[in-house]
């Protein structure tokens, strides 16, 4: 440990520090502070933010981040301030078009894993079902897959029309055996500079020294507003629980789907549990799988087999085994594989 070090962590807590308070959009839940500052926050000058990290509100209460050249702004979905982490995605809940336009040149981001993926414009009449479409950029005609699997590529080049490949900030390496993705999951960045995430996961504040606009100092008075405990509860205390009983009904889903079972034993609480009734589900196109299809049901992660019946929801066209899609529309009126698409009733 240097001097410069100690001189950059452990310096008396400056005024600057104290007099910027944490904020929240409005109807929003996500703590913004240091590096970050909501650009119209009236307890935020631009003192209390870092440059190129100005957020700013939308109306919905989005925490909204501009990169330079990426085509406006994202929505920010999380930010580990100790891990020097955030996470984005597309208001307009089309990520992949503005993954086709990313480039974090000029942004104070970069991915934390990054995975090339390529784009291809499939026509319709080729819908395999090992492929996961992205439905926001296919239409009736066309049909767009991205993948970053060198078998899956060779087997797309072939039949359909290349478009680009992407670098893409995915959250964690994909496996070998996902074919393609739709790549609705949030981009994750992270930020080398400034340097707060060991003050943060100190218990301290960052901020820039008083009467300064390049030194960081870290503070670690009490913080004012919110408590730490407490912002900590926010941030990872709803969206813990959510993931694992989504995981748990998946799983759960899983078993009942390969041995055939009937559901017995308790339901996984969640705590809007809101499906959709039998009617809408009824009314979602079937198809039966045929000798040449190959795939994998999402949902119980067994093989198609000839003749069984899939069930496609119409507003994302995720495929899945029939029975299985059956045990979860009731009990959850989004699809499975991507939350951003929730199906919508043909009735
Ligand atoms: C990103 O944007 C910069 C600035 O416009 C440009 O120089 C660079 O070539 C772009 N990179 C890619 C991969 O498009
Ligand atoms: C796919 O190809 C069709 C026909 O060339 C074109 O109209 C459509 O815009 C393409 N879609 C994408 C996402 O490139
Ligand atoms: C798909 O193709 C048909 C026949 O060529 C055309 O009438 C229709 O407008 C196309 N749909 C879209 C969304 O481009």
């Amino acid at each position: 440990m240097n001097i410069r070090f100690l001189l950059f962590f452990y310096i008396l807590p400056p005024a600057s520090i104290e007099t910027c308070l944490d904020a929240v959009c409005q109807n929003g839940n996500l703590i913004i502070r240091f590096p970050f500052r909501i650009r119209q926050s009236q307890q935020q000058p631009k003192s209390c933010g870092y440059p190129g990290f100005d957020v700013s509100c939308s109306k919905q209460g989005q925490t909204l981040l501009k990169l330079p050249y990426s085509g406006g702004e994202f929505s920010i979905q999380a930010i580990d301030y100790a891990a020097q982490e955030l996470w984005i995605n597309d208001p307009k809940h089309c990520l992949p078009k503005r993954i086709l336009a990313l480039n974090l040149t000029g942004s104070q981001f970069s991915g934390v894993y990054s995975q090339d993926f390529s784009f291809f414009n499939c026509s319709s009449q080729y819908l395999k079902y090992r492929y996961t479409p992205i439905a926001c950029i296919s239409d009736s005609n066309y049909t767009v897959f991205a993948t970053s699997s060198r078998s899956a590529f060779r087997h797309l080049l072939a039949v359909c029309s290349f478009i680009t490949t992407v670098k893409v900030p995915v959250q964690r390496p994909f496996h070998k055996h996902e074919l393609s993705s739709d790549l609705s999951d949030d981009l994750r960045l992270s930020w080398e500079s400034p340097p707060c995430g060991r003050c943060e996961s100190r218990g301290g504040r960052c901020g820039f020294k008083t009467n300064s606009t390049a030194d960081i100092a870290c503070s670690y008075f009490p913080s004012k507003g919110i408590s730490r405990a407490a912002r900590y509860a926010i941030s990872i205390g709803i969206g813990l629980p959510v993931m694992l009983g989504l995981v748990g009904i998946l799983y759960h889903m899983g078993r009942r789907c390969s041995r055939a079972q009937t559901l017995v034993g308790p339901q996984p609480q969640l705590a809007t549990v809101s499906g959709l009734d039998g009617p809408t589900i009824e009314s979602y196109p079937k198809q039966v799988v045929g000798e040449a299809d190959e795939g994998t049901c999402p949902i119980c992660l067994g093989e198609y087999r000839p003749n069984e019946t899939l069930k496609t929801i119409p507003a994302c066209l995720h495929s899945f085994h029939c029975q299985c899609i059956d045990e979860w529309l009731p009990l959850n009126a989004s699809c499975p594989l991507c939350r951003t698409s929730p199906p919508i009733s043909l009735t």
